[in-house]
């Protein structure tokens, strides 16, 4: 079993109750499944080259889907999901997830205890090839992606993730709904950005559709390198996906873990939902960035050298300080709006590839 690194705080936020009295406990003896997928894209395949390989923690992009929860497992996720719909935030004007669910952990035990799963965390590290551990940020564990209001919205719009890894579960069965399924791009997510913002689409053949036999099985990804979507749906009815994030203990690379500090719309304003997160959001990213910093403190004194020029120690502790000292930056800036989010992401996801 994998040491889930003691980083996960033991109550919940103001404002979250786990509201489900009578929900099983997970079990993973009755709940999990844990097998293999068929296929495993890497990182080359997808055409990155090995410059930006060796900035991330593994060279592994995405697997194919793969059974992850039992029947009996899937039944009790598919029950807790309905009951937790009446906190889904509704976003129709915004350009991603018109429909999603967050602080999952905080309100189902059930979803907490798969999130946390040291088998699913060891299985997936295993395929990955680095030691993970589930995310450091707890409202990126146990994220829900739900059904728009409306067909005409995708119900999550091309991206890649501002998380390091994730799986995504369906907790729908795909097969019983038009449309609505999680596709990737065949390419890097840099081509991936170029075509949507000089408004062409992704070319049909390089849009990778697995097929999910059913409910419970779930795509492994390295996220924050694959340029995804899920398809907007072509009937009204019941979809929901659990998306689980992870972060590497592999800390020589650049954090590829990303924070959005954007003003706060009408819209947001009036959610009680994403109030809540909203209220968590600069201690959830002071706890991400304390954990990264504190083992790279930890590898500086495992490994500095007697005889480290003052270059490579200044180096090494700019490694360490420079991410803290970023986000007390943001902080003290205080919000932004989306676009400049866009704008600061973009900036350093290019210098984090310098
Ligand atoms: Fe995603």
């Amino acid at each position: 079993m994998l040491a889930q690194d003691d980083i996960y705080p033991t109550s919940a936020p103001p404002g979250y109750e786990y509201v489900l009295r009578d929900e099983p406990a997970f079990d993973p003896a009755i709940h999990l499944q844990l097998e293999y997928p068929e296929k495993i894209w890497m990182l080359s395949d997808l055409g990155y080259d090995e410059h930006f390989i060796s900035r991330f923690a593994s060279p592994v992009a995405a697997t194919s889907p793969a059974r992850l929860l039992s029947d009996e497992g899937i039944a009790v996720l598919e029950d807790i999901t309905r009951k937790l719909q009446p906190y889904i935030r509704y976003d129709s004007a915004g350009p991603r997830v018109p429909a999603a669910l967050r602080g999952t952990t905080h309100r189902s035990r059930f979803i907490r205890d798969l999130c946390l799963s040291p088998d699913i965390t060891a299985f997936f590290s295993d395929m990955f090839q680095t030691s993970l551990l589930p995310h450091t940020i707890t409202h990126q564990q146990g994220h829900m992606n739900f059904q728009p209001r409306e067909l005409s919205k995708e119900v999550d719009t091309w991206h890649h993730d501002a998380t390091a890894f994730d799986w995504v579960l369906m907790v729908h069965d795909p097969n019983a709904l038009q449309g609505g399924r999680f596709q990737i791009f065949e390419g890097t997510r840099q081509e991936g950005w170029e075509l949507i913002r000089s408004g062409k689409s992704i070319p049909e053949d390089r849009i990778i559709t697995p097929n999910f036999p059913g409910p419970g099985y779930a795509c492994y990804m390295q996220g924050c390198t694959v340029f995804h979507r899920a398809s907007r749906l072509e009937e009204l009815g019941f979809r929901s996906s659990l998306v689980q994030s992870y972060v590497s203990r592999n800390v020589k690379v650049p954090d590829p873990n990303r924070i959005e500090w954007i003003e706060i719309s009408e819209h947001g304003a009036q959610d009680r939902n994403y109030m809540l997160e909203r209220q968590c959001a600069a201690a959830e990213w002071a706890r991400h960035r304390s954990w990264v910093a504190r083992h790279r403190l930890n590898e500086l004194l495992a490994e500095m050298p007697f005889d480290a020029t003052p270059e490579q120690v200044s180096q090494a502790l700019r490694h360490v300080v420079g991410d803290l000292n970023d986000l007390i930056a943001l902080l003290q800036h205080g919000p932004v709006s989306r676009q400049e989010a866009h704008r600061l992401r973009d900036a350093l996801d290019l210098a984090q590839l310098a």
